[in-house]
């Protein structure tokens, strides 16, 4: 998925890092602000115990079904041939005119272009039914999560945009006009009691304890809830009415501090000072909003730095290429891995 920060080109760097710096290669890693969960899934098939959080729902659902489910679910009471047969079922069922068409394709009552009207209207019969398995009581949680995520994933890849739901293209995309298809997650086993939470970062630290936490904050002014809002409105299905050009939700209680100047140092500090873990691990690019010399400040308090970089390529949208203006003119910047070992006085 094209996700704000995805890690997914940064995992080897990520691990050889690690390997680099003499860390367990087992023990409790912890991915606090976890995003798709390209994170914890990599090292949870590297044998760690996982805990994932993030607060956005969608973030929640794509980490419970990669990182907590260990085995895919019968799918008995919707399909006599599990979940290739639920997904087809419902790869087939009758496209209905709903919230999705309404909202986001040309021919709803907001023509909005960010879903073709046949994809809508999939979208809509689809989510729909999952919901209504679900109120009927033929689906389990795991069940219910695989078939949600499944979609986002399915609707994701035919979405009208170019990087984040922040706008809709003019144009259609050739992607935009494929047919909407879902299909079956990579789900894989590690043996281990994975847990997911949906929290804000800096109360769940309070809580928790393990051998590695791994930090990978939003870095920039962009919030997410705005700019995956789509997602969110797939995963929490609430139907709520919608504002604006491009059709937000009420975002008002998922502002990230980590994407305001102004709250982000507090935060982080707030965040490190709390933390209960032997090591700790942070992502953060020469672009972030917070300073590089208040990073290693607040770091150095916790424990011995040890600092590795890569050089790595821009997440980009099309109208990013017109508007914005970088501190570094090409299309690198420079990954910064700070990884601590926490002093335990601290
Ligand atoms: C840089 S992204 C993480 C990307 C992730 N590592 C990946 O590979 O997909 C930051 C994530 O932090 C989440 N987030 C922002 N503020 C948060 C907070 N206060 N508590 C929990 N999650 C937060 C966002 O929803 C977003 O998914």
């Amino acid at each position: 998925m094209k996700y704000i920060g995805n890690k997914t080109r940064l995992l080897n760097f990520i691990n050889e890092s690690i390997i680099k710096a003499k860390l367990p290669q087992n023990g409790t890693f912890i991915d606090i602000f976890g995003g798709t969960g390209s994170v914890g899934k990599y090292f949870k098939n590297k044998k760690y115990k996982i805990i994932a959080n993030d607060f956005m729902t969608y973030s929640y659902i794509a980490q419970y079904v990669l990182i907590k489910i260990n085995k895919i679910p019968s799918f008995e009471k919707v399909s006599l041939s599990g979940l290739s047969g639920a997904l087809q079922e419902l790869n087939s069922t009758t496209p209905k005119s709903g919230y999705i068409f309404n909202n986001f394709a040309p021919s709803g009552i907001e023509k909005r272009q960010y879903f073709s009207d046949n994809n809508a209207r999939k979208i809509d019969a689809i989510r729909d039914k999952i919901e209504n398995w679900r109120n009927d009581k033929l689906l389990s949680d795991d069940e219910y999560y695989i078939l949600v995520y499944s979609l986002i994933n399915a609707a994701d890849f035919v979405a009208n945009i170019s990087g984040t739901y922040g706008a809709y293209l003019k144009i259609w995309r050739s992607m935009a006009l494929k047919d909407l298809e879902l299909k079956i997650p990579d789900i894989t086993n590690n043996d281990l009691e994975n847990e997911v939470v949906q929290e804000d970062a800096n109360s769940l630290i309070k809580k928790i304890s393990g051998d590695i936490l791994y930090l990978d904050p939003p870095y920039n002014e962009r919030q997410y809830a705005p700019n995956f809002h789509i997602l969110e409105t797939l995963a929490v299905w609430d139907k709520q009415k919608l504002v604006g050009k491009t059709g937000q939700r009420d975002y008002s209680k998922k502002k990230s501090a980590y994407s305001q100047k102004t709250n982000s140092i507090k935060a982080f500090e707030d965040l490190i000072a709390n933390t209960n873990t032997n090591y700790i691990i942070l992502s953060y690019n020469n672009e972030g909003i917070i300073p590089r010399d208040e990073i290693l400040r607040i770091l150095n308090n916790k424990g011995k730095v040890s600092e590795y970089t890569t050089d790595y390529r821009r997440f980009r949208t099309e109208r990013d290429h017109k508007r914005r203006h970088y501190k570094q003119c090409d299309d690198k910047v420079v990954e910064h891995l700070y990884i601590i070992k926490v002093d335990k006085k601290n």
